[in-house]
Order: structure tokens, then C-alpha cells, then sequence
């Protein structure tokens, strides 16, 4: 969730001969949206009060869309890495006129002292930018395994644990979130993706799923059923490997078991290069075609734009991560046959091109006594795209538990 809006006017002095809002403008307002927030909260000083400067190391802008004199840019502010004496900040302009996608940015900071060393990171700044008001009323911040995640928790009762894929966030389980009644409902974003921070290194799905082993203790719950889609199915795996007492149920949501293959792999860091070179929109625009189904593809223009936009907003270090942490990741085949025991749910988007029915099949053919859901209409994501039918088999799994 964004930390803060800001809205700014665009001058006529800030645009090219062609009226376009120009490069350097880009540059200043992004900036000036970060005074106004400071303004708003700890102050414009709060960095010359505490002797710490905050200087740009690394900034990168993916423009979008053209931007007039008279439009008025509406800048979502949002902290997505806080080290001891770095941090990490998105942002993302939108035309308050019609909520065009103008242009998203990041900006890298370190803290300089007066001789130009590294120095801490203010704690007032600190503060202002993680407490857990700063998200929605949902949505609350933990810092696990010293990496600030945020997390949605909704309702009480018998935990389940939404976990999902790359490069998306918590955002696509909002149905079963929002209406999954009499359940506690806890859904991250992982290390390194939605609002959580995002490290430059550190990915695997070791330590994606110790972060939600150490999240379950911080929420003082012993066991969950666990939800994981695609590469949150990987994760899920990888937490039933070391934490299976934990887990009172498993749905594994459009993933597969195998490890990736040497094509797969290279083709991970082909991906890396990409999102490093090009920026997460590049991801985004290449993945989409195949993330949904044709029939959301033709009648949902909606749901298209809002996916393109999650995983365009995605941080490029937990992109990177996620490629290696899933090149690397063990095959789990051979976990399946000792899941027996464990009630289990394979869910599936009819149309899904990225982990096709036949691989939700050779699971379900793997894991004793485990049921198999094909959610018509859907491709790689049931819970956005075709979300009553995916949250009612979800239910259904739910109340038969032991
Ligand atoms: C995902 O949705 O998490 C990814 O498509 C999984 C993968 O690339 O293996």
C-alpha cells in the first residue's frame, strides 16, 4: 500500500516543445513528491536534524503515457527496502483526470553523513515510513528475518496461509480474503515483491518459506492451511518439507512439482537480464499473453490491466530474486507420495498455459488421496479471474477438513 499520495500540477515550463511533460520535470516532480510527504509527516529536515543526507544511488523511471501542462499527476509513495543505512522507494505517477499509468520510478538511497560515509537511516524517518498505520486497515507490517513484509490479515479462526506467485502479490487472493468468513485469513506479499521490502540479494524458497514460518510465529499461530499459487505452490512445497506438522491442509494452485529443466533455467536468466535492463513493465508485457485465459483476455480488459499493472510494479531486485530462487529451487516429486495423510487440493485454470491442467493432473496422479478442482475459463490465475468459483472450491476443501 502506498505510504502517501501526493498530487502535483504539471507547469508549462515543464514540458518540450510538444507540450509533453520532459525528462528533467519527471525527475523533479518525483522528487517533490518526496518533500511533500516528508512535509506531511516527520518534516521537510528531518535528514539535516539528524545529520544524515539521503542521496540518490540509483534511479530508474519507466515513462508510460504523456503528460500536459494542466494535468494534475497524482504521486503514490511507497517504501519497498529499509536497510541500516540504504532504503529503497517506488513511485508511481497517475493522471487524476483519467488514473493513466503516467510513469513508476525507483529510487535507491543512502544515507551520507557530513564527511560523505554511510550512516544510519534516521530513525524518526524509519519510523514515519513503517508503522503500521501507514498501510490500509488491512494491511500490517512485520519485519521478519530482519525484512519488513507487509501483510493483509482478515478474520479469525482456523488459519489459512495465501502464499503467491511471480511477480505478483498478495492483492490476487482478495476474494477468498474478502469473504472467506470464520477463517483467519493471512495473506503476505513475499520478501521482495508487492509492498513488502525487497532485498538485493537473499532469494530461495528456503527463505521464502522460513519468512512465513517466522510469520506464523509472530502471529502466534501453530498451524494453517496452506495456499500457495505457482511459485507460492513451490514455496508451499518447500514448507511442507520442513514444517509439515504445521500444516492442516494444502492447496496447490496452478504450480508444479518438477524442478525447471536446463531450457527453463536458462531462460530464468535470460528473464533476470530483462527485468535488470528493461525494468519490471518488460517482464509484465512479456508474461501477460500467457498469465490469462483468452476468455479473460477478451471480455475482461479490466482484470488484464489491473495484472499488468501488479506485475509492472514489481521491484526489479525481487524479480531477480524470485528468477534465481526458482532456477534453483529442488524438485518436490518426490516429496508427493509421503504427503499421504495430508488432505490436499490441486486447483487449476482450464486454460492455463504457464503450468497447464496436465501438470495439476501428475500431481493429484502423486499425492495419496489429493482432489483435483479445473476452474473453467481461467488461465494461470483462478482466484482473479474467475474468483466466486475459485473462493467456492476453496470453501468446499475448507469444511471438509478433520
Ligand atoms: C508464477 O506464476 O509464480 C510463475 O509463473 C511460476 C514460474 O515461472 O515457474
Amino acid at each position: 500500500m502506498p505510504i502517501a499520495e501526493i498530487d502535483l500540477p504539471v507547469y508549462p515550463d515543464e514540458c518540450d516543445a510538444f507540450g509533453h511533460l520532459n525528462q528533467a520535470s519527471f525527475l523533479t516532480l518525483f522528487e517533490r513528491a518526496r518533500w511533500e510527504m516528508l512535509l506531511r509527516g516527520p518534516g521537510m529536515d528531518v535528514f539535516t536534524r539528524n545529520g544524515a543526507w539521503p542521496a540518490v544511488r540509483k534511479a530508474a523511471i519507466d515513462y508510460h503515457a504523456a503528460a500536459f501542462p494542466g494535468d494534475v499527476l497524482r504521486f503514490y509513495l511507497a517504501l519497498t527496502h529499509h536497510g541500516r543505512t540504504s532504503f529503497t522507494m517506488r513511485q508511481t505517477a497517475r493522471r487524476v483526470r483519467d488514473d493513466a499509468l503516467v510513469a513508476t520510478a525507483e529510487f535507491v538511497f543512502v544515507c551520507l553523513n557530513r564527511d560523505g560515509r554511510p550512516t544510519p537511516v534516521p530513525r524518526e524517518f524509519s519510523e514515519f515510513m513503517t508503522s503500521p498505520q501507514r498501510g490500509t486497515a488491512d494491511t500490517r507490517r512485520y519485519t521478519i528475518n530482519g525484512v519488513n513484509l507487509a501483510v493483509e490479515v482478515q478474520g479469525t479462526g482456523p488459519a489459512i496461509l495465501f502464499v503467491h506467485g511471480y511477480p505478483h502479490d498478495h492483492r490476487i487472493w482478495a476474494h477468498p480474503v474478502a469473504t472467506l468468513d470464520g477463517y483467519r485469513r493471512i495473506a503476505p506479499d513475499l520478501r521482495g515483491m508487492g509492498q513488502s521490502d525487497a532485498p538485493d540479494l537473499g532469494y530461495s524458497m528456503e527463505t521464502y518459506a522460513g519468512d512465513l514460518a517466522a510469520l506464523l510465529d509472530t502471529l502466534g499461530v501453530d498451524e494453517a492451511v496452506l495456499c500457495g499459487l505457482s511459485m507460492g505452490g513451490y514455496v508451499a512445497l518447500e514448507f511442507v518439507r520442513r514444517w509439515r506438522r504445521r500444516v492442516r491442509g494444502l492447496v496447490l494452485m496452478d504450480t508444479r512439482a518438477e524442478a525447471d529443466s536446463a531450457e527453463a533455467k536458462r531462460a530464468r536468466d535470460v528473464a533476470a537480464g530483462t527485468a535488470r535492463e528493461d525494468g519490471a513493465a518488460a517482464i509484465a508485457d512479456a508474461m501477460l499473453p500467457r498469465m490469462l485465459s483468452g476468455t479473460t483476455h477478451a471480455d475482461s480488459p479490466g482484470i488484464v490491466e489491473e495484472v499488468r499493472e501488479m506485475m509492472a510494479a514489481s521491484p526489479v531486485a525481487g524479480i531477480v530474486g524470485a528468477l534465481g530462487a526458482m532456477r534453483d529451487r529442488q524438485d518436490a516429486t518426490d516429496l508427493l507420495p509421503g504427503l499421504a495423510g495430508l488432505p490436499t487440493l490441486v486447483v487449476v485454470g482450464a486454460d492455463d498455459l504457464l503450468t497447464p491442467p496436465a501438470e495439476a493432473q501428475a500431481i493429484v496422479a502423486a499425492v495419496p488421496g489429493a482432489r483435483l478442482a479445473v476452474i473453467p475459463g481461467a488461465g494461470h490465475l483462478p482466484p482473479v479471474e474467475r474468483p466466486a468459483e475459485t473462493t467456492a472450491v476453496l470453501r468446499d476443501f475448507l469444511l471438509e477438513l478433520p
